[in-house]
């Protein structure tokens, strides 16, 4: 049997400008998982996941070996079987029908998701896990490139960042690729071209853990990142906003370069500076598009963190979901805890995760 985990991420700075080739955000994984096991089957193959309404799908094999499900379902997990096959068959290798069961950590009890990336976790793991199953070795980067492949067949929006702090976990710099030449590229080469050749803009930097721990808020109510971003993009760029557009990605570049250096040097009055302003520039462009990133709930508890001492801001697309509070020296994390709870706004039991450097 093989097993593999993956996290689930929190953006810290850098949303929206990272969907723009060659921009850059900041995230962290957290150590919440998505665990996929993988044992061997004979004839057909069944995934189990409760994010499936039905529990679980059963697959079997076009005459080409393509992996095809019952009802033709766009799925992750199956566009991450396929991707990995893929690079086997490229490589000479054998298929084999194999059962694949997903446990995943990162939604409530009740199914509420809290925005941790389970997409992008589901992915990884899957990636990782079929990987196994047939010997592949893989590095973090070709795990990244597999599950960005994966993913855009499903899916085609997002800037992989949730899946670069999954496969590389901890503190990750990223720098998104260019999404157009990837959709060019791709009907004419070969998956392990891709996974082994540059890739325009990219860049996947794990930082050293800086000294300010995270803490995170949740503000109960759910946001849908495509549409957000979706509405964002649409309404901030092309029109007589251009030019805000533009500002707004160089600022979002400068702040996301100030903010790497403060936490690489330590650096607390700088690192409250340039969250402060990412999240002025992401309130201006929620702001000039006429989409609340920040709801009245994250602004509360962004004033809350600050009145305790932290640095903070909402995480991701906004609009619901979760906000980062970067407790610096001297913040009083318990009366800022309390204060969130008083407010409506729950502390999750979270923290960053760093994969050892050995682990599978
Ligand atoms: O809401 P989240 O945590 O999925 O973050 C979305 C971040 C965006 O930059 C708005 C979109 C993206 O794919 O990078
Ligand atoms: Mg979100």
């Amino acid at each position: 049997m093989i097993r593999r985990s993956a996290p689930g991420k929190l953006y810290i700075a850098g949303e929206y400008a990272v969907v723009e080739p060659g921009h850059q955000a900041l995230l962290v994984a957290v150590d919440r998982f998505i665990t996929v096991r993988v044992t061997p089957a004979e004839h057909t193959g069944r995934i189990t996941s409760a994010l499936y309404e039905t529990r679980y799908l059963t697959w079997y094999r076009s005459p080409d070996g393509t992996v095809v499900v019952e009802r033709q379902s766009n799925d992750y997990v199956v566009s991450a079987i396929r991707h990995v096959e893929q690079l086997v068959r490229e490589g000479g290798g054998e298929l084999r029908f194999f059962d694949l069961d997903v446990h995943s950590e990162l939604a409530e009890p009740d199914g509420r998701k809290l925005g941790l990336g389970s997409s992008a976790a589901v992915t990884v793991a899957t990636v990782r896990a079929v990987a196994g199953f047939y010997d592949l070795p893989l590095d973090d980067l070709a795990v990244y490139k597999l599950a960005v492949l994966a993913s855009e067949a499903v899916q085609p929006v997002g800037s992989g960042g949730d899946i670069a702090a999954s496969a590389f976990t901890g503190w990750v710099s990223y720098t998104s690729p260019d999404r157009r030449w990837l959709h060019e590229v791709r009907e004419r080469t070969s998956v392990g071209d891709l996974v082994r050749s540059p890739w325009p803009h990219l860049l996947i930097r794990r930082l050293d853990p800086p000294r300010p721990s995270l803490r995170v808020g949740w503000t109960g109510t759910p946001a849908s990142t495509p549409q957000l971003v979706a509405g964002v993009r649409a309404r901030a760029r092309g029109g007589a906003d251009d030019a805000a557009y533009s500002a707004f990605l160089r600022d979002s570049e400068s702040c996301l370069d100030a903010l790497v250096r403060a936490l690489e040097e330590d650096d607390s009055r700088q690192v409250r500076q340039q969250i402060g302003r990412s999240r002025h520039l992401l309130t201006r462009l929620g702001a000039t598009s006429g989409i609340a990133i920040e709801t009245p709930r994250l602004r509360r508890l962004v004033e809350v963190a600050q009145e305790h001492g932290a640095a903070a801001k909402g995480s991701g697309a906004g609009g619901g979901d979760c906000g980062i509070a970067l407790c610096l020296p001297g913040t009083d994390v318990p009366g800022m805890c309390s204060a969130w709870e008083a407010a409506g706004i729950r502390p999750l039991d979270l923290s960053v995760y760093s994969r050892p450097e050995d682990a599978p």
